[in-house]
């Protein structure tokens, strides 16, 4: 069986590579949805005056991927509080928006669009309606980044990283239910795919945090409730990024080689169990990019059976 959905989420090249990364998407193609004229040719897309969206038509195995997770990934690659504008692309052409050809579906894109308002406290601008016309592009555009690698990109190109380095944490972790094991195993993949200066686990110990397995050089073995950028990142439940750990009052120095910082919670329900700590040696490294990808990760490695 394969399924189908349409995403704009502007310029359709970034778009298109990164659903080309995704397990169990079996087709990619580029083209315009959604306008008010027939067979668009690009330039007359580009006028804005034909109401076409560029898109990506993404064909997947949904026993393989399900929507939820195409869903999540789309909006980790949008700014969805923009209006016709994504990274230097303006227009109604570039508008973000996700059609439909199957009602069963809205459930699940109602869900994601919840999920996002939750997170990050606005409802999306995203469009999101059936799929009324799609017209695939010229050929020179269908997987223009494969052709054409270091070509424009709107997506931070780290976003590609994410989307491998959390299907391949899935498969690595299996149903291990051992949270070490799985802490260990999330520390090395990430360190191997990203190359930061250290990557680690502190783990709730009572009214501390106790430090689990890592990847990099020795680091302090205890931060209390409140402490530094982990014991705050515990204390307030949420995802902390510094830019500049020392901008940030009370940062811990483990290492001076640390420049900028950042941790995200492992939670069960409510309840914070371990924090994900990364640390670089270069300033302003980490995002909301970051942010939303390494929450996925932690997701995954702390999953309720383990
Ligand atoms: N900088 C952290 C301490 C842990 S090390 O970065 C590995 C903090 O302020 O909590």
């Amino acid at each position: 069986m394969t399924k189908e959905i349409y995403l704009s989420g502007g310029c359709y090249w970034g778009t298109q590579h990164l659903f080309s990364l995704v397990d169990g998407v079996r087709e990619t193609e580029v083209g315009f949805a959604n306008g008010h004229t027939d067979s668009p040719t690009y330039e007359e897309v580009y006028t804005d005056t034909t109401g076409f969206a560029e898109t990506v038509r993404v064909r997947y195995n949904p026993s393989v991927v399900n929507l939820d997770f195409l869903l999540a990934c789309f909006f980790r690659s949008i700014d969805p509080f923009s209006l016709n504008r994504q990274g230097g692309d303006a227009g109604t052409r570039y508008r973000t928006g996700i059609y439909y050809t199957s009602e069963a579906d809205l459930p699940e894109i109602e869900a994601a669009f919840s999920r996002v308002e939750k997170r990050l406290g606005g409802r999306p601008v995203t469009e999101c309606g059936p799929l009324q016309n799609f017209f695939p592009a010229h050929e020179a555009h269908q997987d223009y980044l494969r052709k054409n690698p270091g070509g424009y990109c709107h997506i931070p190109l780290k976003t590609f990283t994410y989307v491998r380095l959390l299907q391949d944490l899935r498969y690595l972790l299996g149903d291990e239910t051992d949270p070490v094991a799985r802490m260990a195993n999330a520390a090395s993949l990430i360190r191997e795919r990203t190359g930061w200066f250290w990557v680690g686990f502190y783990r709730v110990d009572g009214e501390q945090l106790v430090l689990g397995p890592f990847q990099g050089t020795p680091a302090c073995q205890r931060i209390g409730y409140g402490k530094g950028v982990c014991g705050t990142a515990w204390e307030r439940g949420e995802t902390i990024v510094v830019p500049d750990v020392e901008q940030f009052p009370g940062h811990i120095a483990c290492s001076n080689a640390s420049r900028s910082e950042i941790v995200v919670p492992l939670r069960d329900g409510n309840e914070v169990r371990a924090v994900l700590d990364i640390d670089s040696t270069d300033l302003g490294t980490f995002d909301l990019t970051d942010a939303l990808w390494l929450e996925a990760v932690a997701g995954t490695v702390y999953s309720a059976k383990a």
